[in-house]
């Protein structure tokens, strides 16, 4: 990787353990999140004035914004819970977010050299990997981020060879996310943020799309 990293949702746990990691290894960071910048990530137009202010190229691009349910609610447990503004809350933030975020972009990777962009998803995004059920909302919005991604994925190689774009789990990490379920074992933020840095890292322009967990494992969809 060259040096400049863009990290949206900087004040998270996660992704203010990302921007130290990676300026430690020499990358100059740019930040932005709704504590410091106002960021807001379901508001079209702060998202295109931020992205629009913003001169690239950067070579590492990480989405580390989310919400497991909204302000003062829990995730369902079952869905006699679900509740429609909750829920659209939930998508506009966790898939929406993300996809208002890609949309703006393209013009900040480097047309030849190699990039890579992360989206912090989640596993009980998957499919697949679903045995638990519950968490109706949070499941849907990161199924719906994990399209998004991978979609985008094969729009930005027609145009950026060595772009890596890929859904990512962090593992179980200990942040105000998951204080809630404090039974859970959790890394901590600074291992999780070194985790992903060493996955991205690893991964090649043919991974590009995929949904990869914290250790570089496929995850299914
Ligand atoms: N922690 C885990 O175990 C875990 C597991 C799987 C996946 N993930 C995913 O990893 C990502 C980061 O999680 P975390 O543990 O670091 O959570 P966190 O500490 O709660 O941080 C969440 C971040 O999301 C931002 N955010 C929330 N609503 C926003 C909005 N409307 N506009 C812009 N930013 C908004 C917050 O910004 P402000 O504080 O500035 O408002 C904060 O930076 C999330 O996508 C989460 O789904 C986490």
């Amino acid at each position: 990787m060259s040096n400049r990293a863009l990290v949206i949702g900087a004040s998270g746990g996660i992704g203010a353990a990302l921007c130290a990691h990676l300026s430690e290894r020499g990358s100059t960071v740019t930040r932005l999140s709704r504590a410091a910048d106002g960021f807001d990530i379901t508001d079209p137009s702060r998202v295109r004035a931020a992205m629009d202010g913003l001169e690239g190229p950067f070579d590492t691009v990480l989405i580390a914004s989310g919400i497991l349910a909204p302000e003062g609610k829990r995730p369902e447990k079952a869905l006699s819970e679900i509740d429609a503004a909750s829920m659209a809350r939930v998508l506009a933030v966790n898939a929406i977010g993300p996809a208002l975020v890609l949309r703006h972009l393209p013009q900040l990777l480097p047309t030849k050299d190699r990039s890579v962009v992360g989206v912090l998803t989640a596993r009980v995004g998957s499919i697949g990997d679903n045995r638990l059920g519950g968490w109706y909302s949070y499941r849907a919005a990161k199924a719906a981020a994990n399209q998004i991604v991978h979609t985008a994925s094969i729009e930005i190689a027609r145009k950026r060879k060595n772009a890596v774009v890929v859904a990512l789990h962090p593992g179980t990490v200990q942040t105000p996310f998951t204080e809630d379920y404090p039974t859970h074992r959790k890394v901590s933020a600074d291992e999780a943020a070194s985790n992903i840095v060493s996955v991205l890292d690893q991964l090649t322009p043919e991974d590009s799309g995929g949904f990869f967990d914290w250790e570089g494992k496929p995850v299914p969809w």
